[in-house]
């Protein structure tokens, strides 16, 4: 639900379309306080053949955009109570409004609007008064671009329902994307990635195993050990992710996440075999969670360690040069640091481990 609204006093001018909708036909909203300007904006339009709003104020445009979530905004800059600037923001900072394109409407060169517009994350500017042809093409690349932009995110929460179905196919793992995601933003902020790389680490946490879904079941959920044949058939899991991803830019720095979230630190892991510093840092960020949520989540083959186990365990396999030793280094001092702020979570030291 888009919350733009809370805070402000939305006034009872209504969100008047001057044509009747139809899903295809693109919508662009006109906000101005200057009845005169709307008009030539919407005359212009119509005659493309776009379905216009029109809005008379901030809170009045926020209203319409909630309604009918145009596919591009005109905006003036200087209206009375809310100012242009800040209805972009509120459009910016909202995840259900961020794709939709804003145009400023600014006085002919005016250097310091153009300015404030870019920094409220305005897409585009055209100056008063409109020219006919520079309006229709600049709005007519927009909304173009805005309707790919939202192909681009379809295709996004396709692949993330993917992973879920990946994820309810192994029952074993119960909700390992949800505490991985969890465990990998507060790991990533205690070892201070930039948001970029936390934001990676927590769609690699849905996305790391996405290849699971080229696995037949009678590898993936075999109950008993592996046959060497089936293990390379389960190994296949992180270059099929990998394949699956690589067409979305968006996801590119998951990739490293996918497609390297098993090798070791001596090389004996794969795909590739890396050693060392050669396998992606986010990879091996993710690993030590990945690992770490494993050995304390409860299978049907084996009992959940508790915290103090999984460490000793994950040093083990550090001592046999498995892992990176300063960064698991860092993620022992980051489950210490998090038993000492929340002593109830199931990271709690164990007494008798
Ligand atoms: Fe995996």
């Amino acid at each position: 639900m888009l919350n733009l609204l809370s805070t402000s006093t939305v006034p009872q001018t209504k969100c008047s379309s001057v044509r009747l909708s139809d899903s295809e036909q693109p919508k662009v909203l006109v906000v101005d306080d200057h009845p005169s300007s709307r008009m030539t904006a919407v005359a212009l339009l119509s005659v493309e053949g776009y379905e216009v709003l029109e809005a008379e104020s901030g809170p009045a445009a926020l209203e319409c955009v909630v309604e009918a979530n145009p596919d591009l905004i005109l905006l003036d800059v200087m209206m009375p109570g809310m100012d242009g600037y800040e209805v972009c923001r509120r459009l910016k900072q909202d995840e259900q409004t961020r794709l939709i394109p804003v145009v400023f409407i600014t006085a002919l060169n005016d250097r310091r609007s153009r300015i404030m517009g870019i920094e409220a994350g305005g897409d585009d500017f055209l100056t008063k008064p409109f020219d006919r042809l520079e309006l229709s093409a600049r709005v007519k690349s927009l909304v173009g671009q805005k309707r790919l932009n939202e192909d681009l995110d379809h295709a996004e929460q396709v692949l993330f329902s993917m992973a879920r179905s990946v994820e309810s196919r192994d029952p074993d793992t119960g909700d390992h994307c949800e505490r991985l995601l969890a465990l990998g933003k507060s790991f990533g902020e205690f070892i201070q990635l930039s948001r970029h790389e936390i934001r990676d680490l927590i769609w690699g946490a849905y996305l790391h195993d996405i290849g699971k879904i080229g696995i037949p079941d009678a590898v993936l959920l075999k109950a008993g050990k592996l046959t060497p044949e089936e293990w390379e058939i389960m190994k296949q899991h992180v270059l099929i992710g990998e394949k699956i991803c690589q067409p979305m830019r968006t996801l590119a720095g998951v990739i490293p996440i996918i497609r390297h979230h098993h090798e070791r630190w001596d090389g004996s892991g794969y795909p590739d075999n890396l050693v060392g510093d050669e396998i992606p840092y986010l990879a091996q960020v993710f690993q030590c969670i990945d690992i770490y949520d494993a050995l304390t989540s409860e299978r049907p083959y084996k009992k959940a360690f508790t915290s103090a186990e999984a460490l000793q365990i994950m040093a083990e396999e550090t001592g046999k040069g498995w892992r990176n030793p300063q960064l698991f280094q860092q993620f022992s001092e980051f489950i210490s640091s998090k038993q000492e702020k929340e002593p109830s979570c199931r990271c709690a030291p164990i007494q008798n481990s």
